[in-house]
């Protein structure tokens, strides 16, 4: 991994099939780097997964240009409306003239309140329901912590692709492309330094509603995890496996009941 001093945005990245990333990294003082990144999914109606850094706009902008025509872009799945996935919000809206923002009530009321967005180009999600575009279907999916209570996370059931948002977003010791470059010890303790600051609340979590909600995560069997500060990740039971170890030890491997029935109702 390489060491940075100052915010890079690199070049989009295949995932798998018509998902890729647009990976940028922001040093943090004392404590390495952080992945700051955003999503494209390809397809016949093509979405962008928030937005990236407003210090980086034109970097952001000339890397998503070359992933995709923004004519093209019909979609902005925005996972909440932090300043880190909202950044380049206005200004892709404004080269995007076919782009909907995808997000809830509580996120369209925040982005107007900052005044950033377009209602009459808001497409807001009910509760649970399941997004349709391109022949997939997006389960919306609360991730296990957040920072923000709009966060929409969603499993992605065509391609097994999990998106998490802020979770299991870490620390790490200089910005690289894959997971697998990660010491395993830099990655527990960068995931749990990150958490720790973004979500102090974790420490104070039931411990079994925790297992119980990461190991829903685990029953997913998602392919690829995609989250805001993690470069891609495919094992799903390690990002768990840190949290869990480190804010709620858990009772059994054991699906409970409840899992399955919330694992049944994010497939519905
Ligand atoms: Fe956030
Ligand atoms: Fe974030």
């Amino acid at each position: 991994m390489t060491p940075i001093d100052q915010p890079i945005q690199l070049a989009a990245e295949t995932v798998m099939g018509e998902w890729s990333i647009l990976p940028s990294w922001i040093p943090v003082p004392g404590m390495g780097a952080l992945p700051v990144n955003a999503f494209v999914l390809q397809g016949c109606e093509p979405m962008l997964v928030d937005t990236g850094l407003a210090a980086l706009s034109d970097d952001m902008l000339a890397r998503l240009a070359a992933e995709i025509d923004l004519e093209d872009l019909r979609w902005i799945w925005l996972s909440h409306t932090d300043a880190d996935h909202i950044g380049n919000l206005d200004r892709i809206l404004a080269l995007a003239p076919n782009a909907t923002v995808v997000t809830n009530f509580l996120g369209a009321g925040k982005m107007g309140m900052i005044g950033a967005g377009d209602p009459a180009r808001t497409r807001l999600l009910e509760p649970g329901e399941v997004f349709e575009l391109g022949g997939r279907r997006l389960h919306q999916l609360k991730p296990p912590y957040y920072d923000a209570p709009e966060t929409m996370g969603f499993f992605d059931e065509t391609d097994r692709v999990l998106f998490v948002a802020d979770a299991f977003g870490a620390l790490l010791p200089g910005s690289g492309e894959a997971i697998e470059a990660v010491p395993e010890d830099a990655l527990r303790e960068g995931l749990v330094a990150w958490s720790t600051v973004d979500a102090p609340w974790l420490a104070q979590m039931d411990q079994g509603a925790l297992g119980d909600t990461l190991r829903a995560l685990n029953t997913l069997q998602p392919a690829h995890v995609l989250s805001g500060h993690l470069p891609v990740a495919h094992h799903v039971e390690i990002l768990t496996g840190i949290v869990r170890a480190a804010y709620g030890r858990g009772t059994t491997d054991a699906v409970s009941q409840a899992t399955a029935t919330q694992v049944e109702a994010i497939l519905a």
